[in-house]
């Protein structure tokens, strides 16, 4: 039944498609089976996920891997300004079916491609049900052409977000020891692992002292997941708070770029190098289960 409707939107996706121009053929060529994605999320805004997304896509393209960050924050988007680039076309447009996501792929500064997110567009709060298949759609096709695909998500789960982290590989929660972020990091866990108990979440840590507070508060919060949800997500690792960061933004570089010594590059190298391990064994359940989870959501 859920397959049903998500093949049958599907099928009015790709009619739609078809009316599209044509894609650029000089990527088109697909670089293994199907790229992994990991999508980076979290409760409470703030508490560093574009820049992990953004500096991460940095360093697994400098470890050779072909890698696509797709801005997936509908609200308030804006890797593309800490990479200082100026799309022209973004994912309003995808959405809008004005282009096609692979159109709006750009060249980023550290080798990776971006599609940059949409900004201040009330009416992207929540997407149709349309949109919602004919931008899974396109995330299939992308997932042809790079060997990793990062999503920066906005904020909380809404059912935008939501779509996304239930049709990705992993969810990486980032969280900060703040007890507001805690408390919306559980929320967050909470809420996807109601629509799949299987997706494999992990705890990223960021703006920590030591790696010690990085893995106190995984043990608060993987506490209560394993108590009251059954679940347990795994310790992705931890970045070190570095006022590198925030320098780096407002020079709008990425900051392993900018500052590859400096303590959190160190840490992003760590956790890059982590992902690149996992990221030769993607999750296969099936796209269009996952996908269906989200139609219907
Ligand atoms: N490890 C860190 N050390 C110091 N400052 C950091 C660190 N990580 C992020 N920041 C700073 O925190 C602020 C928020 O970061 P960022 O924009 O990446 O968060 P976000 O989760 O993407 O926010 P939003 O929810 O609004 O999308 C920025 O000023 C950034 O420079
Ligand atoms: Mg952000």
């Amino acid at each position: 039944m859920i397959a049903d409707q998500a093949e049958a939107l599907r099928e009015l996706v790709a009619e739609d498609r078809a009316q599209q121009a044509p894609t650029h053929a000089d990527r088109s060529a697909p670089t293994s089976p199907r790229a992994t994605t990991l999508a980076v999320t979290s409760g409470k805004g703030g508490v560093g996920k574009t820049s992990i997304s953004v500096n991460l896509a940095v360093q697994l393209s400098q470890m050779g891997r072909d890698v696509i960050l797709l801005d997936a924050d509908l609200g308030t988007a804006n890797a593309d300004v800490i990479c200082n680039i100026n799309p022209q076309k973004n994912l309003s447009h995808v959405v809008a079916g004005r282009c096609s996501l692979e159109d709006a792929l750009v060249d980023a500064p550290g080798g990776f491609r971006m599609i940059a997110g949409a900004s201040g567009l009330s009416q992207m709060a929540a997407l149709s049900e349309f949109e919602r298949a004919r931008l899974m759609d396109q995330m299939r096709s992308l997932e042809e052409q790079a060997d990793l695909i990062l999503i920066d998500t906005g904020a909380g789960v809404g059912p935008n977000v939501l779509g996304f982290l239930v049709a990705a590989d992993q969810i990486l929660v980032v969280t900060t020891p703040e007890p507001t972020a805690i408390t919306d990091a559980y929320a967050v866990i909470k809420t996807v692992s109601r629509h799949d108990n299987e997706l494999d979440i992990r705890l990223l840590v960021n703006m920590v002292r030591d790696e010690r507070e990085a893995r106190a508060v995984y043990d608060r919060i993987t506490g209560v997941c394993r108590r009251f949800l059954n679940v347990s997500p795994r310790y992705a690792g931890h970045i070190l708070s570095d006022p590198r960061v925030p320098y780096a933004v407002r020079r709008r570089q990425p900051f392993v770029l900018e500052h590859p010594t400096s303590p959190a590059s160190v840490c992003i190298h760590r956790l890059a190098h982590r992902i690149d391990r996992h990221a030769s064994t993607p999750r296969d359940h099936g796209l269009l289960r996952r996908m269906a989870a989200w139609l219907v959501g």
